[in-house]
């Protein structure tokens, strides 16, 4: 049984943020990376008020919808993202993640993204434990850990993001769970291998990947470290 949980979750994603594109050539860089086998495109939603910094929007989401085939995990970084969260999904978001701290009302907000017909996501920022998702982990698809603090791109990896996600992976597997274990910020070639290690399935990689000579071969060769250390996994 525990054989089967585990190969259930062994799926790894590379997600590159588009928060670190050349947003005059959005279309052309997420072609790059499909290219080079990304599985997910993530997109960075800020409103200024959640985060320090303002990204984008509803309209860009249907852009990004009408440029690439791949799922669009679309990361609320907003207050009260449960008012937004059908509109996105209108646009095109694949996948919803809304934070425990933004929202007094997250197991609301993560109910109102599946009858949207979107996979829900929860997530949690450096300061926040785990714990406070613990209620709502039979109503999640994916939680999102992450490894900055939210608002910008580039920022240094913070290690306590390997605990949480080693945390997780043994409820995970403890209670049959079947979410997907995210990872957000600072993600490199440095780290990934660790973070698959850990149980962590897919990866944001925003700097790692567009901030490069060759976006695709960045991206292709971070899935290829995730994939070949949990093959090395015992
Ligand atoms: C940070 C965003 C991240 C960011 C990651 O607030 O949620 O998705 O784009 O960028 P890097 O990989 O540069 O840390
Ligand atoms: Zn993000």
């Amino acid at each position: 049984m525990l054989v089967s949980v585990c190969m259930a979750h062994a799926r790894i994603e590379l997600a590159p943020s588009v928060l670190a594109c050349n947003f005059s050539r959005l279309g052309e860089e997420v072609r790059a990376v499909e290219q080079g086998g990304a599985d997910v495109i993530h997109v960075d939603v800020m409103d200024g008020r959640f985060v320090p910094n303002i990204s984008i929007g509803i309209p860009v989401v249907e852009a990004l919808r009408k440029a690439t085939r791949l799922p669009l995990d679309v990361h609320l970084m907003i207050d009260r993202p449960e008012q937004y969260v059908e509109e996105f999904v209108r646009a095109g978001a694949s996948r919803v993640l809304v934070h425990q701290e933004a929202t007094p009302h997250l197991d609301r907000a993560l109910g109102l993204i599946r009858e949207s017909g979107a996979e829900a996501g929860a997530a949690i920022n450096p300061a926040t434990p785990v714990v406070m998702l613990t209620e709502v982990l039979d109503k999640v698809d994916t939680v999102l850990v992450m490894s900055v603090n939210p608002g910008f791109g580039g920022q240094k990896f913070i290690p306590g993001a390997f605990e949480k996600i080693r945390q997780l992976n043994q409820w995970r597997a403890r209670y049959n769970g079947a979410f997907r274990i995210e990872v957000d910020g600072g993600v490199d070639a440095e780290h990934v291998a660790e973070l698959a290690q850990a149980g962590a399935n897919t990866f944001v990689a925003g700097t790692s990947v567009f901030h490069t000579p060759d976006p695709a071969a960045a991206a292709r060769q971070l899935r290829k470290l995730a994939t070949e250390a949990l093959s090395q996994k015992v």
